[in-house]
């Protein structure tokens, strides 16, 4: 259990605050759902990991104090332990805390375990659901993740296991007819693809890897499990990453419609225009460019 260890002892004064877990979406500010920034200024103290998108952490109160508790890959800066402790430490001195967490808190995000300490001191909580990586990444890429002629179904599946090894159900993830959604793959990515063709997957099964995805920073690298990881070893793909693998990133090519790297040239064509009625939205505008081009 969890919550086990956690210190509860109460003082003697007022009421305990009230934690949200709040799931901050893949990175795109515009893609926290009301009620998320709603609860995030709130909050008087913001606990908040690594992968929160630029812009989201400046929404919320001025006032509110600002907690870094984020883990890189396998460098945990803050232990989990320590992270369940000092939610409940704010808690129980009556603070209202919005934990700030990438993604959904619930998807690969240990929110359960965050909650289970919560719980077990009697400590007051919602939880705010978020755009997982997967839905807001395969979206901005335009890969959809089912697709009538190419996949009924999707699969998804974490590429770094707590011991640093990668041993996933090979069988599963290598079905036919079905997306194989791999988070925290990077580091495991030439395993992975090996694995998946020991397992049935034809070599020249499409593959992307999609590096920042909703973000300025997003790259999309296609290929398939044969070429892939020595494309992403090429471009020099950093974390956070997600592998997409089947016939729908074939749609990529032609469904793509975000265009970070037009995005500041059509910020600065959006602002000469004379009106403020005139002005275009800049990922759209970015977006028309794309498909003119
Ligand atoms: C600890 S998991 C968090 C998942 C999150 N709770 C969710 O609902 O998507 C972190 C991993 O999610 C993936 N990820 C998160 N944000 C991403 C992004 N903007 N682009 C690509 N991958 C992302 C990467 O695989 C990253 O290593």
């Amino acid at each position: 259990m969890q919550g086990e260890g956690t210190a509860c002892s109460r003082p003697d004064h007022g009421r305990a605050g009230t934690v949200y877990l709040i799931g901050a979406g893949p990175g795109d500010p515009e893609l926290l759902t009301l009620r998320a920034l709603r609860r995030l200024q709130q909050a008087d103290v913001v606990v908040y990991d690594n992968l929160i998108g630029d812009g989201i952490l400046e929404l919320a109160a001025s006032g509110a104090e600002r907690v870094y508790a984020g883990k890189r890959c396998s460098r945990h800066s803050m232990p989990q332990a320590e992270i369940n402790q000092l939610l409940v430490s704010l808690a129980l001195a009556g603070k209202c805390v919005a934990r700030l967490k990438g993604g959904d808190p619930f998807f690969f995000g240990r929110g359960g375990e965050e909650i289970e300490a919560l719980a077990s001191c009697g400590i007051p909580y919602e939880v705010v659901p978020g755009i997982t990586a997967a839905n807001g990444v395969a979206s901005y890429a335009g890969i959809p993740l089912t697709h009538r002629e190419h996949a009924q179904s999707c699969i998804f599946a974490t590429g770094h296991l707590k011991d640093g090894t990668v041993n996933l159900d090979w069988e599963a993830l290598a079905r036919p007819h079905q997306t194989a959604v791999i988070y925290m793959g990077l580091g495991g990515l030439q395993v992975i693809c090996r694995q998946l063709v020991r397992h049935g997957m034809p070599a020249a099964t499409p593959a992307a890897a999609v590096q920042s995805g909703t973000t300025q920073d997003q790259r999309v690298v296609t290929g398939t499990l044969d070429t892939l990881p020595d494309l992403v070893a090429a471009v020099g793909l950093k974390s956070p990453v997600l592998l997409i693998v089947g016939e729908v990133v074939k749609l990529h090519r032609r469904l793509a419609w975000f265009a970070p790297e037009l995005l500041d040239r059509a910020a600065s064509i959006s602002e000469c225009l004379p009106s403020e009625s005139q002005r275009l939205d800049p990922v759209m505008l970015a977006s028309m460019q794309r498909h003119n081009t």
